[in-house]
């Protein structure tokens, strides 16, 4: 089942008729019946969202920046030219598929989570390539580990001359499509012995983009923490935080701007960071053929303090910033 650790017994389910959700319900069954003709097979008209319910030590059970992921799913279902999803549907989906399935949820002190699928498809029949008419939003969670084998110790990595994305195409939204695209250049690396794929900007391929499914940051030799500034890119909200803990929690420099492979050695310690990745420290990036290292190839200071803040928050036991924790009571 690779990263999730088994399946969990309730999902959600939601349909549209006339353009409008109704109301949904929780459902025992893993199987969805779609007509054959739905766009999800034929057009990649379906995208994601992924985030973690947390046991903190106290036995509460809470959500990390839930908001976030709202606001991502809309701007991903506009761009698929499908209906948004209203604000009370989304969160009560994800709050009844975390209530329903509570028994699963790791327990505090395991590095685990119960980590939370809600998706939207086009179903319907629908054979010419236009929007579909009728849709499904459904979500579905597993109790998870670490997604890159090792938990915090530091990976190699390898750019792709593939994009996963185009300039001005779907990187900025979590449509199926980008990560069918993905699938190649990741078993070519797996296949060449990495932990994933380094992608650079589609336009020039001269910029580091993303880190297969997180984002990419790093850390300059005078500490500022740069992550980069690109439109084929998932807006991650992992990265945002790290940047806000970063300028807040350790009194860091940020910035966001252009991070020229050829100009690697501005950092002295580099990450993924994603909300499966959490963040996952990057060893050395091997770029044709020539195998950069960052420090020493250990896990650095930097990443090492932000990896500890992050993680604290997540379970409760660092304060987190207002509102980026949302409790869900399990009564
Ligand atoms: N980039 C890609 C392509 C992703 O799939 C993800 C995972 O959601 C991320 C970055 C990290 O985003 P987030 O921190 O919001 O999970
Ligand atoms: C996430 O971090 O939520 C992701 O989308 C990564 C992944 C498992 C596709």
């Amino acid at each position: 089942m690779g990263y999730a650790l088994k399946e969990t017994k309730y999902r959600f389910r939601a349909w549209t008729k006339d353009g409008k959700w109704n109301i949904g319900s929780l459902t025992t069954d893993k199987n969805i019946t779609i007509h054959e003709g739905s766009n999800v097979f034929h057009y990649g008209q379906g995208l994601f969202e992924g985030l973690k319910a947390y046991k903190q030590k106290n036995g509460k059970i809470v959500l990390f920046r839930p908001d976030m992921n709202f606001i991502r799913i809309n701007q991903g279902l506009d761009r698929l030219v499908a209906p948004r999803l209203p604000e009370k549907l989304f969160f009560n989906a994800i709050t009844e598929v975390v209530k329903a399935n509570k028994d699963d949820i790791p327990e505090y002190g395991k590095g685990q989570s119960l980590y939370i699928r809600p998706f939207v498809i086009g179903q319907g029949m629908n054979l010419g390539v236009k929007p579909s008419d009728d849709y499904l939003y459904s979500v579905f969670c597993a109790p998870v580990g670490t997604y890159f084998k090792g938990g915090l110790s530091a990976l190699e990595f390898i750019t792709t001359d593939y994009d996963r994305a185009s300039t001005n195409g779907t990187g900025q939204v979590k449509v199926a499509g980008n990560y069918a695209a993905s699938l190649y250049p990741r078993q070519l690396a797996k296949d060449a012995g990495y932990a994933g794929v380094i992608y650079l900007d589609p336009g020039t391929h001269s910029k580091i983009d993303e880190v297969g499914a997180a984002n990419f940051f790093a850390v300059t030799h005078d500490n500022v923490v740069v992550t980069p500034k690109s439109s084929s890119i998932l807006p991650s909200i992992t990265r945002k935080s790290i940047l806000y803990l970063a300028e807040h929690y350790l009194g860091l420099k940020t910035e966001e701007r252009e991070c020229f492979i050829d100009n690697i050695s501005e950092f002295k310690e580099a990450g993924a960071c994603g909300t499966a990745a959490i963040i996952t420290p990057i060893k050395a990036i091997t770029h044709k053929g020539l195998r950069h290292q960052f420090g020493d190839g250990e896990v650095g200071t930097t990443i090492k303090k932000l990896y500890d803040l992050l993680i604290g928050i997540y379970y409760g036991d660092i304060e987190a910033p207002e509102g980026w924790i949302k409790e869900i009571k399990i009564d």
